[in-house]
């Protein structure tokens, strides 16, 4: 099945295109939709369409480097999974095949708390992966959760910090999106049926599994707790990635959840520059939402990130093929960089500064 429609599948929108006519209208709403009126979720794209580069010629590209390093471990590429939830939703393999198509394709997995499938489970599939953690309320289910990623050999911890409550998913709440019989929150068992089977767009469904009250003592809190790099996903502002570096953070990635969460809040490559700068190169810096190109990845690393995450992009791949979409998906978007670092002129992901982009207008 996979070598039949690969060859319709070239980029990641034939692969949008041909996921949202397979998947069941309610599943396709959950993935596709943001928040409100979905200016973010726009703006995501519209924004990297702007940016225009510049290519330079005669410079020596006949080995192209892709190679990064982030938490002292170097990765062949700058392409990581986001996490998103549900899997099973979209694959009846689910987070398994995910899992299986990270590892084909040398991805780094972030695994949602929210995974169908346990994180143990996950982490017998041969992926480098990290551990996305949405706080529980009850602090010793959130530290047990830790250590036992930890234990299963999760690499990091991305501590979510831009969901005290999820936004308003008009879309989603519209389309009727419930976690069918039979699927659950696989990692939260301990805690029972409502916090498994709660169904969060509803008002107060997200009330057990989330905990608004979380502030950056959380960080400190769990430095006690676990030795692994605690990356924090969902930095918007200069002053917070200011903060996270002086609260000890080791990493952010600057995400606005894919457009899902606060509605006008600006693209990620709009924000991106400004953290950056923030930052200072203290700590490694990621960014996700609305990558779906090998320029886009160019753009997010000359305006100041380490890597990138996709989210939405996956998904796609995971519901046509499973684990061979995942890989795929990753695969064509690391082929489309090396074919953009070509043709700029720049044979390592090191030599992409902002000098690869046409002019200062264009910097967003
Ligand atoms: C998400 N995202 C998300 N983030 C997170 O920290 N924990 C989660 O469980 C989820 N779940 C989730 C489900 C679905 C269906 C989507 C689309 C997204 C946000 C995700 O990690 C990421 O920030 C965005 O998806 C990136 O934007 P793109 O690549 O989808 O445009
Ligand atoms: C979402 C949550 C689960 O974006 O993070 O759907």
């Amino acid at each position: 099945m996979a070598n039949s429609s690969q060859s319709k599948l070239i980029n990641l929108f034939d692969y949008e295109t041909a996921a949202r006519e397979k998947l069941d209208a309610m599943v396709d709403v959950y993935l596709a939709s943001g928040a409100a009126d979905e200016t973010t979720l726009r703006r995501n794209r519209e924004c990297f369409d702007r940016i225009l580069l510049k290519p330079r010629v005669l410079t020596d590209v006949s080995c192209i480097d892709t190679r990064v390093d982030l938490f002292g471990q170097t990765l062949d590429h700058p392409i990581l999974l986001a996490p998103c939830a549900y899997h099973k939703v979209f694959h009846p393999e689910g987070e398994i095949a995910t899992a299986q198509g990270a590892a084909q394709s040398g991805a780094i997995l972030v695994a949602s708390t929210f995974s169908t499938v346990s994180l143990e489970e996950m982490a017998k599939c041969g992926a480098r992966l990290w551990f996305q953690l949405y706080v529980n309320p009850d602090r010793s289910f959130t530290r047990e959760l830790i250590a036992r990623a930890e234990e299963a050999g999760y690499q990091a911890l991305c501590l979510t910090v831009d969901t005290p409550t999820l936004g308003s998913r008009d879309r989603e709440r519209r389309s009727g999106f419930a976690l069918p019989e039979g699927m659950e929150r696989a990692n939260l068992k301990q805690l029972g049926t409502r916090a498994t089977r709660a169904q969060h767009h509803k008002e107060g469904g997200a009330y057990n599994i989330l905990d608004p009250s979380l502030t950056w003592d959380a960080i400190e809190e769990m430095r006690a707790w676990t030795k692994l790099p605690i990356v924090l996903k969902g930095i918007l502002s200069p002053e917070d990635g200011r903060l996270a570096v002086e609260q000890g953070a080791s990493g952010i990635i600057v995400s606005n959840h894919g457009g899902r969460n606060l509605d006008t809040a600006p693209a990620t490559i709009e924000a991106l520059p400004i953290v950056a700068e923030a930052v200072g190169g203290r700590i490694p810096v990621l960014m996700d939402g609305g990558i779906r190109r090998g320029t886009d990845i160019v753009k997010a690393i000359a305006l100041g990130a380490n890597a990138v995450m996709i989210g939405r992009p996956y998904m796609w791949g995971l519901a046509l093929e499973g684990a061979d979409g995942v890989a795929r998906v990753v695969q064509i978007l690391r082929r489309e960089l090396e074919i953009a670092m070509q043709l700029l002129g720049s044979a390592s992901l090191q030599l992409i500064t902002r000098e690869v982009l046409w002019k200062a207008s264009n910097r967003t």
